[in-house]
């Protein structure tokens, strides 16, 4: 059902109701204790990266060689023919020959729909410019899941660059499925655009827009740190006066809840002190990578296996 369902592939995580949402995380939950297996033995990904990136591809790339299949892609625009001129829909429609299913990065917001109005095989976006990362969001989702034992009744904030960053808008839109209080918390130049808030109160979610989170520290059970996305910024001023908005520390850290959970997509720059790293049970960022690998070979699985 799930492979009918997203045959094009995962696009925007306005594709998923509550339902695809658990089910997922279900099959993610069962991967966490997979280290290999065969299930993919035949198959290839192929991995596009238009733009920098260290976990996702990495992920999906170690997902792919653990349940069987292989790999092939290149990780810079620099080396493919785009640097010759070639157009997204001619790559897409050239690698899918090459491939069963294609992850994808590139720095355009409609990249990875173009994508799948070309393709033959599934798509998975990887993330679109400073639009949507649907598997960073679901990974996110399982961390909480499996962190804090539910996502419904939880207080979450997601701080940090809300106007570019791709991970808080496809976070926002899974969130929509949930009964939760969400906190957007971020310099008001950088806070969420309408389009996503627009959703969520067609969807009566509960969510209040602020600019501090010391006050409410106490009440969150989840605190997702995001980075400033200094690449999308057309003024490199702009960005100079809010990169520090946000630094957590370990007195921020005293003032939270037994249970609470700080969570970032990652890479970090200086919004989490490092010396925060060594609350472990807390600072659950790294594990969240971890959890990122299962739901990845969940989505793998559930798109390849014939
Ligand atoms: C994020 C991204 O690329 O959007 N990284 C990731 O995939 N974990 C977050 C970021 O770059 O800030």
């Amino acid at each position: 059902m799930f492979k009918e369902k997203f045959s094009e592939g995962i696009i925007s995580a306005k594709q998923f109701n509550r339902e695809d949402i658990e089910y997922i995380l279900k099959q993610g939950r069962k991967m966490i204790r997979v280290k290999n297996s065969h299930i993919l033995n035949g198959k290839i990904l192929a991995t596009l990266f238009f733009e920098p990136s260290t976990r996702t591809r990495l992920s999906f790339e170690s997902a792919m060689y653990r349940l069987g299949g292989n790999v092939i892609g290149f990780h810079s625009a620099d080396v493919s023919s785009f640097k010759k001129g070639e157009s997204i829909a001619d790559t897409i429609r050239t690698v899918q020959n090459y491939s069963d299913c294609i992850v994808m990065r590139n720095p355009l917001e409609g990249a990875a729909i173009l994508a799948s109005r070309f393709a033959n095989i599934p798509i998975i976006n990887a993330g679109s410019g400073s639009g949507e990362h649907p598997t960073q969001a679901l990974l996110d989702l399982l961390t909480i899941k499996e962190e804090c034992g539910t996502i419904d009744g939880l207080n979450i904030g997601i701080v940090g660059d809300l106007k570019y960053g791709r991970t808080a808008h496809s976070l926002s839109l899974l969130l929509s499925n949930f009964e939760v209080n969400i906190y957007f918390i971020s310099p008001r130049e950088l806070s969420l655009r309408n389009r996503y808030k627009a959703y969520l109160q067609e969807r009566k979610i509960k969510y209040k827009e602020i600019t501090r989170y010391r006050n409410i520290l106490d009440i969150l059970d989840v605190l997702y740190m995001t980075r400033i996305q200094k690449e999308r910024f057309v003024d490199q001023e702009e960005y100079e006066k809010v990169k520090s908005a946000y630094v957590f520390n370990e007195e921020d850290l005293e003032k939270t809840k037994e249970n609470f959970k700080l969570m970032h997509p990652l890479p970090r720059i200086t919004e989490i002190h490092p010396n925060v790293d060594t609350y472990s049970d807390k600072a659950i960022y790294f594990k969240q990578t971890g959890y990122g690998l299962a739901l990845r070979k969940a989505i793998l699985a559930e798109l390849m296996i014939d």
